[in-house]
């Protein structure tokens, strides 16, 4: 079985989970590839596809968006998951699980109904303070918000290992 773990990126941290969870699966799986949405014309060479793309502005970047719906037709007849990496990890804690699943559901709303995802999940990226304008980052910080990397590789791992052990059932 041949999985493609397909990414949208903008500043690399979507592309680093992504390589991350193809190298996890590589130990599951016949063979992974991990190549970004914007190198892959056909999704009929693999047998199970995960698409991640970092959220921009409240939704995926448009090569990702563009994949799903450009594919969309073969992505149906396979197994799809998805994942999403945002910044609620960023917010002052109370409000982080809840902006989490609200940016999950827009983000889902967002994609292809006729593709049935097995699972999307969302997982924090990196945030700096220069992705902030200047005059809001001290209200920010003063308000329990923060920068910097905010991947928590162990919910990447869990999910990639969730994956793996779906693919390892016998289909029926
Ligand atoms: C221009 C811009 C807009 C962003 N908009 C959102 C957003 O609407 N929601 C969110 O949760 N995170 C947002 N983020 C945070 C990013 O999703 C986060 O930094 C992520 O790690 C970026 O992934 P990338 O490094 O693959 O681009 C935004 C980041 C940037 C730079």
């Amino acid at each position: 079985m041949t999985v493609l773990v397909a990414y949208a990126s903008g500043l690399g941290s979507t592309a680093e989970i992504a390589q991350h969870m193809a190298s996890r699966l590589a130990a599951a799986v016949d063979a992974v590839e991990c190549r970004s949405v914007e190198e892959v014309e056909s999704v009929s060479g693999y047998e199970a596809v995960i698409v991640g793309s970092a959220i921009h502005n409240q939704a995926w970047l448009s090569p990702a968006a563009a994949f799903f719906s450009r594919l969309a037709p073969e992505l149906a007849t396979r197994p799809v998951w998805a994942f999403s990496v945002g910044m609620a990890d960023a917010l002052p804690k109370p409000f982080r699980k809840h902006a989490a699943a609200l940016q999950l559901k827009r983000v889902g709303e967002l994609l292809p109904p006729e593709v049935p995802l097995r699972g999307h999940v969302i997982f924090s990226g990196v945030y700096q303070s220069d992705q902030m304008p200047a005059p809001l980052r001290i209200v920010f910080r003063l308000a329990g918000g923060r920068f910097g990397d905010l991947r928590n590789w162990a919910d990447v791992n869990a999910w990639t290992d969730h994956i793996a052990a779906d693919l390892a059932k016998p289909t029926a």
